[in-house]
């Protein structure tokens, strides 16, 4: 198989690079005014998500602005439990909300089983619009949310501080929620499949919320649906190249060693772990993803640019390490320390590494 010639494809697969690749969980998004005059063109979140011109334009806004290495389908992960049959709002300051909430095992039998190629057709045509503007100019990334993540928002209704039905529904009632998993391994499988069938060139799985559940229930709940989907990947494209897979679960560093056991090419980490001992706890066996505090970009660019290079030294001069924030960007972050992230990542060299 030809290696790939991408900076950010290289590193995911443990191939040696120029420099370290970044690029930004929530790149696109409130916090660049651009991106914020689509959305009003667009009428709302949705509708964007909806618009295949509209969301290839926002999806290259930060690739432009700042050059980052790779892009992201710009998108969201409620996107499937819609197209399995649930209402799907997001209502003004208050998140999503996923209507009516699955309760009863008959919620479950309801949900339909998705064809992609149909029921996401504008996320297909997005993933092709995206690869013509790119002209390979950077590597286009495809996501979708875990399974367990993704039941969270469908047995909650929507987003949760507690988790409380959910958890209830775990300890009271597993096969319910197994029978809901099952459903989402079969639905996120069809549509990472069908998303690289049609051009993207790495797909990153976003378990933001398998940090809330105990030891023994992430891995039974969370990792096991996981590996399932990592199994039933096609891992090469419709070009013959390598398609690597990112697991990212939030909350969950003291799982390393299991995540990248689970099939993955790298995995994403979030700034509660340490990087350096990340490193050699997965023995080269994946590469990893990360990791510093988005609240980071709330201070200073100098202190920024310290911040980011502690970050790189902390995983050091070898290869298979992706820059990204441990979580995405938040909405009241600007531009400008975007920027002092990207100028500081791409300027960085391990030759000449100032203290
Ligand atoms: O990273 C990117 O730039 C690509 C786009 C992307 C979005 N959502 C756009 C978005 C991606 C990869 C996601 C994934 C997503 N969506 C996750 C997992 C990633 C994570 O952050 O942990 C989750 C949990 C969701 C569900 C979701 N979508 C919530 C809870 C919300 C509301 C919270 C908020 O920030 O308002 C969204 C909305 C959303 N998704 C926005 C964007 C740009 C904001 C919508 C707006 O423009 O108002």
């Amino acid at each position: 198989m030809p290696e790939p010639h991408h900076r950010f494809l290289r590193a995911c697969l443990r191939l040696p690079t120029d420099r370290v690749p970044i690029w930004i969980m929530r790149q696109a998004g409130r916090y660049l005014p651009e991106y914020m005059a689509v959305r009003k063109q667009a009428g709302d979140f949705l509708s964007l998500c909806k618009n295949p011109e509209l969301a290839t334009q926002v999806t290259l806004q930060p690739v432009d602005r700042f050059g980052l290495d790779a892009a992201i389908l710009f998108s969201d992960i409620l996107v499937v439990p819609e197209a399995m049959g649930m209402g799907l709002n997001f209502g003004l300051g208050e998140g999503p909300i996923l209507d009516p909430a699955i309760n009863a095992p008959g919620d479950v039998e309801k949900l339909r089983v998705i064809d992609p190629e149909q029921d996401l057709d504008y996320v297909m045509n997005t993933i092709r619009t995206i690869r013509r503007e790119l002209a390979d100019r950077v590597p286009l990334i495809g996501f979708s949310g875990s399974p367990w993540t993704l039941a969270t928002y469908m047995v909650e209704g929507g987003s949760s501080k507690t988790f409380s039905r959910i958890k209830g529904m775990m300890y009271d009632r597993p096969e319910v929620l197994q029978a809901l998993l099952d459903r989402l391994v079969d639905a996120v499988t069809r549509y990472l499949n069908a998303q690289i069938r049609h051009g993207v060139q790495a797909v990153q799985i976003f378990d933001t919320w398998g940090g809330v559940l105990g030891h023994d229930e992430f891995l039974e709940f969370s990792l096991e649906s996981m590996r399932r989907i990592v199994a039933g990947l096609e891992r090469t494209g419709p070009d013959g190249a390598v398609v690597p897979v990112i697991l990212f679960a939030k909350g969950c560093g003291s799982h390393l060693e299991r995540m990248a056991a689970s099939g993955c090419d790298v995995v994403g980490l979030d700034w509660t772990t340490d990087l350096a001992q990340a490193r050699l706890r997965v023995e080269g066996r994946v590469a990893l993803q990360g990791n510093m505090d988005p609240a980071v970009l709330s201070a200073t660019p100098e202190r920024i640019r310290r911040e980011a290079e502690r970050t790189l030294k902390a995983y050091g001069p070898h290869p298979g390490h992706v820059f990204n924030l441990g979580h995405g960007i938040t909405p009241d972050c600007t531009p400008r320390k975007v920027a002092a992230l990207v100028e500081a990542v791409q300027g960085f060299s391990f030759g000449s590494a100032s203290s």
